[in-house]
């Protein structure tokens, strides 16, 4: 693995998920994979979770990790090529990610979508424009249309929680949106997508209210309802999400709080498994009786990312000692 930017940079998801696991089972058993190695970890955003497993996951592997709040601490940087810098920006991303390449020997990048022109974020200029010039393999930390490392965590998360069942077959799994009070990326949903539909072995349903449509490049192969509880019926994991509208883009169309999943909507799954990819605004997104009860996987998930990052950070050193 050279970069890692979304499902399409894994040969083998299901080794990999296997490789994430044997670190849970073993955290420092590569500990010195990574000796004499840096990891740079540059944040335009804000981060909790993705932050701190992160900087756990490479530091389990011997790794010193520096973080890099470029939004608060940083030049602010320019991005177009041929750009006129006489505005607000202070340097190109072409001056500095080759010296960022210098510093470390990996480049992790958390770059949001502005949510204002659908081309430029699907585009994903920000982290190509690392990817171009840093000279480093570069880790996505969440782009501006995806957010790999959280979905195959997720990945992880559904298969360790469906290897305790009894059941042979391949489990159900629901993406249902949520309601929020202001538009939020499709990211975390179109890359849970990408990653459910390349792992293939899922009956896999979305369901949103109408106009919530993601792009069909990521959601190509799933069924589709705005019927939340026909969607619901039998499923084995709820991932619950709110993204803002992708046609007409970036708006919030519908806030409607009967899209919030309760004890009572779930009585018609299969006792179903509720995942979330954290942060989550309660009794708007998610009800407290659902977070603090026995359904939820939130906490055992966003545990799972250390593992998740561990695994795809290991790859990479491996790539680079070849
Ligand atoms: N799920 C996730 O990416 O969390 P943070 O935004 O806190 O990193």
């Amino acid at each position: 693995m050279n970069n890692f930017i979304s499902v399409n940079d894994v040969t083998d998801i299901n080794a990999l998920v296997k490789k994430a696991l044997a670190y849970k089972a073993n955290p420092f058993k590569d500990r010195h994979l990574g000796d004499d190695k840096r990891i740079g970890l540059l944040f335009l955003n804000p981060s909790l979770r993705t932050r701190l497993s992160t900087q756990v996951a490479a530091k389990n592997l011997g790794m010193e990790a520096i973080v890099f709040n470029v939004d608060k601490e940083g030049w602010s940087l320019e991005f177009e090529e041929g750009a006129i810098m006489s505005g607000n920006t202070a340097e190109h991303v072409k001056d500095a990610a080759p010296i960022l390449g210098n510093y470390f020997d990996i480049l992790c990048i958390r770059t949001f979508p502005g949510l204002k022109n659908r081309e430029d974020d699907y585009s994903e200029m920000y982290i190509n424009q690392f990817i171009k010039y840093a000279g480093v393999p570069v880790i996505s930390l969440e782009s501006a249309t995806l957010h790999p490392l959280q979905s195959f965590t997720d990945i992880i998360t559904i298969q360790e929680s469906w290897i305790k069942t009894a059941f042979t077959r391949k489990p159900k799994i629901v993406l249902s949106w949520a309601p929020h009070i202001k538009p939020l990326p499709q990211c975390v949903s179109n890359s849970f997508s990408q990653w459910v539909n390349a792992w293939g072995e899922a009956e896999f349903i979305i369901t949103h209210p109408d106009g919530y449509q993601l792009a069909e490049q990521f959601t190509n192969g799933a069924t589709i309802t705005n019927n939340q509880d026909d969607a619901l019926e039998g499923a084995d994991f709820v991932y619950v999400k709110n993204w803002s509208t992708y046609t007409d883009y970036g708006k919030v169309y519908v806030n409607d709080p009967k899209w919030m999943l309760t004890n009572e909507k779930l009585k018609k799954s299969n006792q179903a498994k509720v995942m979330h990819c954290l942060p989550v605004r309660r009794n708007v997104e998610l009800s407290d009786e659902i977070l603090d009860g026995p359904h939820s996987l939130v906490t055992q998930e966003a545990g799972n990312r250390v593992w998740a990052a561990q695994a795809v950070i290991a790859e990479i050193l491996e790539h680079i000692k070849k």
